[in-house]
């Protein structure tokens, strides 16, 4: 059966292709996944309990002659999975499935699940292979590609972690079908991002996402693997990435991480946009255009006047902050991004323009 899907390669070190299409994590399309276990003979797929049904999707794509064993190692729901005691469970179970280096790990559910997910491959035997199935439109559009894994401790969110590329992403969009509005709207949030800073195209066809869900996740992806494979790390390019997450992030910590990612980052990018009318000239047209299209999203693009001082000193308590100035992605134009040191009185100055 051939199910049309559309296909991008992340470059770099290790290359890996992110197939992108309807059903094609499922019986109806069993090539794609079967192609990525080929000669395994033991594959571990972990998924959230919620997600039952996804991953007897992927376990009915992969049945028949010589089909490797296939074990649905079941994790805690969404960010409850991403714990060292999480991780530690899994390698146990691996060792009892006495899963190899021939072996395949796969990922299948959110931004958490995958992230748990590759940290476990990243580390299993030093490294085992990767298949992710983000089941969410972050995970498509984010978390799931790009190599990053990580768990979080109580001192703080995805802390410890490894680089693990894996051997190739499925985003099926049929899963996205069952996503709550909330979770849709912070992924939304995060293909926005890549309008942005990259693709204008992609906010004209955000005006209207639903008939277009699949250009969107293919031109973000798209947006995502370009940089990534130039900049594995951070350091350079990738740190456009970060566009709207300096607040953002801070946000998230001020509010106990009970705020969804996309949803903090929508205010960050209201507030970057406000900040670049100020540094680096972004036309008023084009600030205008980031509170009005995300709050048609259905995300939020303004934050409690009173939270200046604690969300001051998160953003300052960021990793990313370097000697003491902080940092933002700024657009000149729409498409267009730098990374520039902000003075904190205009930091302050320009937090008035979202405060509700
Ligand atoms: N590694 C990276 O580069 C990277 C980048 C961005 C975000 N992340 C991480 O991703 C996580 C956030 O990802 P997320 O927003 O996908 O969160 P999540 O994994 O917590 O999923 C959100 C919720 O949606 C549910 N869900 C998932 N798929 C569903 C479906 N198809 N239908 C119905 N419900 C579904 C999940 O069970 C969960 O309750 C964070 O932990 C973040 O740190 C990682």
């Amino acid at each position: 059966v051939t199910v049309p899907a559309r296909v991008i390669r992340v470059g770099g070190r290790d290359p890996y292709p992110v197939t992108i299409g309807w059903g094609i994590s499922g019986p109806e399309a069993p090539g794609h996944l079967r192609h990525l276990l080929d000669g395994a003979a033991e594959v571990a797929v972990v998924y959230p309990g919620s997600l039952t049904a996804a991953a007897e999707r992927l376990a009915a794509a992969v049945r028949g002659a010589h089909a490797p064993r296939l074990h649905l190692l079941a994790v805690p729901d969404g960010e409850a999975a991403k714990e060292v005691a999480v991780a530690a469970g899994l390698w146990a179970r691996l060792a009892g499935l006495r899963l190899s280096r021939a072996d395949v790990i796969v990922g299948c559910g959110g931004g958490a699940t995958t992230d748990l997910a590759g940290f476990v491959a990243g580390t299993w035997l030093r490294g085992v292979r990767l298949v992710q199935v983000p089941t969410t439109l972050l995970g498509m559009v984010d978390a799931a590609i790009g190599a990053k894994t990580a768990v979080n401790l109580a001192a703080g969110k995805n802390l410890v972690g490894v680089i693990h590329a894996p051997a190739g992403v499925l985003c099926d969009l049929a899963h996205l079908s069952s996503l709550p509005a909330a979770e849709r709207a912070s992924g939304l949030a995060e293909v926005a991002k890549c309008g942005f800073i990259a693709d204008p195209d992609l906010l004209d066809l955000l005006e209207d996402p639903e008939p277009h869900l699949e250009e969107l996740v293919v031109r973000s992806v798209a947006v995502k693997a370009r940089v990534v494979a130039v900049d594995l790390r951070e350091a350079g390019p990738r740190e456009t990435l970060n566009y709207g997450h300096t607040l953002g992030h801070a946000i998230e910590r001020v509010e106990g991480y009970t705020w969804r990612h996309g949803a903090a980052i929508s205010v960050g990018m209201v507030y970057a946009a406000r900040l670049a009318g100020r540094v680096t000239g972004l036309p008023a047209a084009e600030q205008e255009r980031h509170p009005r299209l995300l709050h048609r999203l259905g995300l939020p693009v303004s934050y409690r006047a009173d939270a200046w001082p604690a969300v001051l000193e998160a953003m300052r308590a960021d990793k990313k902050a370097r000697a003491g100035t902080l940092r933002f992605v700024l657009l000149r134009r729409i498409g267009n991004p730098h990374v520039v040191p902000v003075d904190e009185p205009l930091l302050a100055a320009t937090y008035a323009d979202v405060c509700r």
